[in-house]
């Protein structure tokens, strides 16, 4: 594992926000990604987003395993859909009066079906009924505010604490024994389930537990705070998009139209709202640019993704049927690029240039439909969804939506 590194603020960091230098730094292998070697290296410290070059390369071909075509359609199917057909009827049961409208927090609802999809994906064991649920979200949440700690306006140190509490429980509740059975399974010979954990046991034997462990917790917050965070951005682009365009309402049940809904909101508003990288030695950019041995470096996917080059015309617009530049994705920057291009992308979306008979739509995709399906709107009860004033990356704080097909 690498060492933890100082490094000054991402203020401070030399900013990138041209399109070219970001992918070229992206995929330069002498420019390491530096997220989790800074603040949150106590919880993250060697997990694939840290590590570089052989030993990366290793461990992420190992993990794409998980991110197979079929193993996609099953979460898809068997655990997404369920879980959000199952908060709905929860939602609904809650209504005391039949003319009342079924209401929720899209926040909340968006990380309760993650967390789940997730918890299946590393292999926990236990996380079956709301209780243990609501947990693991608690956890989820500790993880994802310990993650984006370089952003926070509070103070980092107590962010730290409550993520390190939440690891604790995390090992305690679930991570331990299912941890454990799998171990067992493997040293008896038995089959093994498809799962982080079990892969990790069986073909990276170098990890310990504790390595393995803050694998675990990386991929439930690269997978269910992300998503947490674009999904009130898709939801009200969509609104807006619908009020001036009403004739695409006769579309919310169309995967492809949500699909670039989905996509195109990602576009808009990356998850992640800078890369930050630290270069391993000098390198000069085909661009001319000089960047020094150790440098630290915050790439602006907000402003590389928003130049005509890359989106086209009006590129701060949303438009779902925006035709992009050869080359670029319709999500733009927003599941990076390079060697640690995001691994889960095809678990959160696809992309109208794959086969249209793919098995697998994208869990956002497939939880837009459904709640497209259900009527979601903005909730007219209560005020407009709030944005939050802790940290500078641009989220929500609340997103109270109704469903009035329910
Ligand atoms: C809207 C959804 C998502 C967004 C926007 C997103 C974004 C990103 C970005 C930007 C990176 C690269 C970070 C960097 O280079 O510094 C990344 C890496 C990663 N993401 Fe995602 N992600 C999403 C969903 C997921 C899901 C569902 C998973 C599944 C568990 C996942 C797993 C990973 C992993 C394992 C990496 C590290 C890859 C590596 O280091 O080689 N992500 N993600």
């Amino acid at each position: 594992m690498t060492e933890h590194q100082k490094g000054p603020a991402v203020a401070e960091m030399t900013h990138i926000t041209s399109p070219a230098e970001v992918d070229e730094i992206l995929r330069s292998t002498d420019i390491a990604a530096d997220l989790h070697n800074r603040d949150s290296f106590p919880l993250l410290g060697g997990s694939v987003l840290t590590l570089t070059r052989t030993e990366h390369l290793q461990r992420r071909r190992l993990e794409a395993r998980l991110f197979a075509r079929d193993a996609l359609h099953i979460s898809e199917q068997s655990v997404l859909l369920p879980a959000v057909k199952r908060r709905l009827a929860a939602r609904t049961a809650l209504r005391t009066d039949p003319v009342d409208p079924v209401g929720d927090d899209l926040l909340v609802f968006s990380r309760m079906v993650l967390v789940e999809m997730t918890a299946r994906l590393i292999g926990l064991d236990g996380v079956e009924d709301d209780e243990q649920l609501e947990l693991l979200y608690s956890c989820a949440e500790r993880f994802g505010e310990a993650a984006s700690v370089e952003w926070a306006l509070t103070d980092h140190g107590e962010i730290m604490a409550a993520g390190l509490a939440a690891s604790d429980e995390f090992v305690e509740r679930w991570f331990a024994s299912s941890y454990r059975r799998r171990r067992e399974l493997l040293e008896s010979g038995a089959e093994l389930p498809v799962d982080l954990l079990s892969l990790l046991l069986a073909h990276a034997k170098e990890l310990d537990e504790d390595e393995v462990r803050r694998e675990a917790i990386f991929f439930l917050l690269a997978s269910s705070s992300t998503t947490t965070h674009a999904v009130p951005h898709i939801a009200s682009e969509l609104f807006a998009w619908l009020e001036n365009h009403p004739d695409d309402a006769a579309k919310l049940g169309d995967v492809g139209f949500i699909r670039q809904v989905v996509n195109e909101g990602l576009r808009m508003h990356p998850p992640v709202p800078s890369l930050l990288r630290r270069s391993l030695r000098d390198v000069t950019l085909s661009t001319g640019r000089h960047i020094a041995e150790g440098e630290c470096l915050a790439l602006d996917l907000d402003a590389a993704v928003r130049v005509v080059e890359v989106s086209g015309e009006d590129p701060a617009v949303f438009n779902p049927y925006r035709p992009m530049s050869t080359g670029a994705h319709p999500y733009g920057f927003s599941f990076g690029g390079g060697p640690h291009t995001c691994l889960g992308r095809p678990l959160a979306t696809s992309t109208s240039k794959t086969n249209p008979d793919e098995a697998a739509s994208g869990s956002i995709v497939v939880f837009m439909l459904e709640l497209m399906a259900a009527g979601m709107r903005l909730d007219p009860r209560t005020p407009p969804p709030r944005r939050r004033a802790d940290t500078v990356a641009d989220r929500f704080e609340s997103f109270p939506v109704i469903f009035t097909a329910l």
